[in-house]
């Protein structure tokens, strides 16, 4: 059921006929998307990890791909997850100090069920407000995982758990949609052969996110360190307390040069027909970027991309479908987000086609939020 555009489109013939709604979700297609697995979070032993995102090599990788993964086709586009630089975890020493540890003791039981169960813990939790600017999450309160979600960006180390700490950070990051903050169990000492399951401390964790943060993806829920002790106990991370804040409402994106927009905030993807003046399809196709946080500039590169390409490869009477306008928004699954998806077309849409807010398969709901579009400030004719 898919609703794939042709390959020979690549070559710059009139895409074949679509359907009448070409740029309904595919949901076949976004399935095959592979999803990140690794950097959804912080690795368990780091403190901290500074944001940082850089959008220019992101747009880059999106243009590039044009070329061998067009945006007419189907095919799954590796996640670029250049854009985002890793801090490099500090070297532990065995037996020696871990940093921080500042965060409250959970009682007088230390334990793993201890800390799990601790009243304390949990009262910070349920008694946390919400930060001027921020909603809590549709049930991401005091949970006993982390959070493990495309668009992580960075991460800090409280003494407290005050939720509007961790927002003054997500606030001096413009690409920071929510945060995720949490109490966790941590070793006081690195564990190794000589002092296996050490004594327990609590780290008050922040993690910055470049999507909305989703209950539903609060799934770490910690790991074993170091080697067993006589008993056959290794240190045990555990997490609670965890809450989930996002920005609301959600910032608008930034201006991206050669486009005029963002248009105020839509209240779902654009769903247009043909072109009622020619008859004619005017949707390219579409790309998922899942590899950084909700970033337009993404769309708006592959779309400039895709148009030079064209031009370079247009249908023998010298034309080609331009790429003038798209629509940039977040694609929840099941209230989790899946990237920054992007549709493409040959003219503008108005606010009055924005009326695609999601889709039902099976027992999963597709969710179209924070939806903008950009239109080419100067429109490529598509013919040369
Ligand atoms: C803006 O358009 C010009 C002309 O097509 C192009 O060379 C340039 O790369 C574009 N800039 C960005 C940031 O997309």
């Amino acid at each position: 059921m898919r609703s794939a555009l042709l390959y020979s489109a690549v070559l710059g013939l009139a895409a074949a006929a679509p359907k009448a709604m070409p740029q309904d979700i595919d949901v076949d297609y976004i399935e095959s998307i592979p999803t990140p697995t690794t950097g959804l979070g912080p690795a368990v032993e780091q403190v901290s990890a500074t944001p940082s995102y850089d959008a220019a090599a992101a747009a880059s990788d999106a243009a590039q791909e044009i070329s061998t993964a067009p945006i007419y086709t189907p095919t799954p586009s590796s996640a670029s997850r250049r854009g985002l630089r890793r801090s490099p975890l500090a070297k532990r020493t065995d037996c020696g100090p871990e940093p921080d540890g500042h965060g409250p003791s959970p009682g007088s039981d230390t334990s793993d069920t201890g800390f799990l169960s601790s009243s304390i813990l949990a009262n910070y939790a349920n008694s946390a407000v919400a930060p001027a600017g921020y909603s809590l999450a549709s049930g991401f309160q005091n949970l006993q995982g982390s959070l493990s979600e495309i668009g992580y960006i960075g991460l800090y180390t409280f003494s407290q758990y005050d939720p509007s700490l961790c927002s003054a950070k997500c606030n001096s990051v413009s690409a920071c949609l929510g945060f995720n903050i949490y109490f966790e169990r941590d070793p006081s000492i690195t564990p190794a052969a000589a002092c296996p399951n050490p004594a327990p401390f609590t780290n008050v964790k922040c993690t910055l996110y470049g999507y909305p943060v989703a209950a539903g993806a609060a799934t770490n829920m910690g790991q074993w360190r170091g080697p067993t002790d006589a008993n056959g106990q290794a240190f045990h991370v555990v997490i609670t307390g965890s809450n989930g804040y996002n920005k609301n409402p959600c910032p608008t994106p930034p201006q991206l040069t050669n486009f005029t927009g963002p248009s105020a905030q839509l209240p779902g993807a654009i769903n247009a027909p043909n072109d009622p003046t020619t008859g004619k399809n005017t949707y390219l196709g579409m790309k998922l970027y899942n590899g950084g946080p909700f970033d337009p500039s993404q769309c708006s590169a592959a779309c400039q991309a895709q148009t030079a390409y064209d031009a370079r490869h247009p249908a023998s009477d010298g034309t080609y479908m331009p790429c003038n306008f798209f629509n940039a928004y977040i694609l929840l699954k099941n209230g989790i987000p899946q990237g920054t998806y992007c549709s493409f077309y040959s003219r503008t849409w108005d606010a009055s086609y924005a009326t695609n807010t999601g889709y039902t398969s099976g027992s999963t709901q597709y969710s179209v939020v924070d939806s903008f579009t950009y239109a080419l400030t100067t429109p490529d004719p598509g013919h040369i």
